[in-house]
């Protein structure tokens, strides 16, 4: 009877899970194709994080793949956390508002509040998620309809195109392209940008939103005001959505500043703008995250969030709250880790961008985030040749190929472009430097013994 039970839990529990399902109801009759089919999720099944991720574990490769900081979280942002959940007063420690602790809600209303320029309603403007990546989820799943378009920029974070996919929408891909860089220096992400005309004619009837990322994860470009207004303009004249993916709104190097552009005339009404407590407060993994936009739009992604994961662990958030209380106080001052953190990561972007150049390959100034992208077109490798019938694009092979025999691992490029597209980019692979300076020494070494023979004088 109790075992009898707890296969009836198992199987509840794992009910979604087709392969656990065949396995329990086996025995009592064959399943059919259309029993384990989930038509919803063809083609988008497949993520190269899985696999490049386990990879550099079964390696044990140096990582400069992954996007997440090898350096611990501030430790007044640790502290705060140590508080919350030391606490006896239990209401840190059981559920809170569905839509967003009190505390933290309030908090951000009125940081963002101050940088939009503008009133920021805690209750109706403010949606805490778990992480960005499901405000994301939020933003497609509430807005994207059956037949909608949504315009991704190129290089794009993977999850766009299948999230607008599961939606029941179809994404539509513009590439940031090269533009000819100064003569002699190093290329910088500012050199990528958006042909105006060919953006224009990508906006049709069926557009619903487009999806802007700055600073932009893989390149590390950071959007202009300029170039933003001409994509706001866009969405006003073809009444369009903007889910504006700022996680990385702090990481910006060289005086650059990022402009969010809910802050521009007209586009509050029509943009949710996304942040990330990880990206912001280097702890990608107490995934708290936000989205902050207009009523009309947000009561949709409430509407999605609280049938899907209802609400977000409330210490984390109490955290997440305590911290952004302190970095008001001192906002623009030296010691806050706003100013701080970019400060660190340009001078870590900076020593990888040596021991690349050292080695050979040719890296691409990022202006923003903790990413960069480096051309491998004249970097020589021994890569053994792929069999006839693979299609897997070069970088892949590369990155595997390094990770395996140099131990050292980054991410193909290629995984951020659209399968028209990804012949095209598969010279380049992306190195994560939000890393201790020994991890950066330690790819220094490897690139330093691997470098190219210096062409002869
Ligand atoms: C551009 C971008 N958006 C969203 C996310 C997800 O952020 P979070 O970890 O807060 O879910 C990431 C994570 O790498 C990212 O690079």
């Amino acid at each position: 009877m109790v075992k009898g039970f707890a296969r009836f839990l198992a199987c509840d529990l794992l009910r979604r899970n087709t392969s656990v399902r065949s396995c329990f109801y086996h025995s009592k009759g064959k399943m059919s194709e259309k029993t384990v089919q989930a038509r919803r999720l063809e083609g988008v099944d497949e993520n190269i994080w899985v696999e490049f991720v386990s990879l550099t574990a079964a390696y044990k490769a140096v990582n400069l793949g992954q996007g997440f900081p090898n350096f611990p979280p501030p430790d007044f942002v640790r502290e705060a956390f140590m508080e919350a959940v030391g606490r006896e007063d239990t209401s840190v420690h059981q559920y809170t508002r569905a839509f967003g602790h009190p505390r933290l809600v309030s908090i951000l209303a009125r940081f963002f509040g101050k940088l939009l320029g503008r009133e920021v309603d805690p209750q109706t403007n403010v949606l805490v998620t778990v992480g960005a990546y499901q405000a994301l989820f939020c933003c497609f799943q509430a807005l994207v309809d059956d037949g909608d378009e949504v315009i991704i920029i190129e290089p794009y974070f993977d999850c766009y195109e299948p999230m607008v996919k599961m939606a029941g929408g179809t994404p539509v891909f513009i590439p940031l392209r090269l533009k000819a860089a100064a003569g002699g220096k190093l290329i910088s992400s500012r050199d990528w940008q958006l042909d105006p005309t060919e953006l224009e004619a990508k906006f049709t009837s069926r557009t619903k939103a487009i999806v802007l990322n700055s600073p932009n994860n893989p390149l590390g470009k950071v959007f202009s005001k300029q170039e933003m207004e001409v994509i706001a303009a866009l969405c006003a004249k073809h009444d369009v959505l903007c889910f504006s993916d700022e996680v990385y709104e702090w990481l910006v190097y060289d005086g650059n500043r990022h402009t969010r552009i809910a802050s521009l005339p007209g586009m509050w009404d029509r943009t949710v703008t996304i942040g990330s407590a990880g990206k912001t407060f280097s702890a990608t993994g107490w995934k708290v995250g936000w989205a902050i936009g207009p009523d009309r739009l947000l009561k949709h992604l409430r509407t999605v969030h609280q049938n899907s994961v209802y609400h977000c662990p409330t210490a984390a958030q109490e955290a997440v709250a305590r911290a952004f209380e302190i970095e008001f106080d001192r906002f623009g001052q030296p010691g806050s880790y706003f100013v701080q953190l970019p400060r660190e990561l340009q001078k870590k972007r900076d020593l990888l961008i040596q021991h690349l150049l050292a080695a050979g390959m040719k890296p691409i100034v990022p202006e923003g985030t903790y990413f960069l992208m480096a051309d491998l077109s004249a970097f020589k490798a021994d890569l053994p040749d792929p069999p006839p019938d693979s299609d897997e694009p070069y970088d892949s092979r590369f990155v595997k190929w390094m990770i395996q025999n140099k131990g050292l691992a980054a991410i193909p490029v290629s995984a951020f472009y659209s399968s028209l597209q990804k012949k095209n980019f598969s010279h380049l692979i992306r190195f994560c430097f939000a890393k201790e300076e020994a991890t950066l020494e330690a790819a220094g070494d490897i690139l330093q013994k691997w470098s190219q023979p210096k062409p002869s004088p």
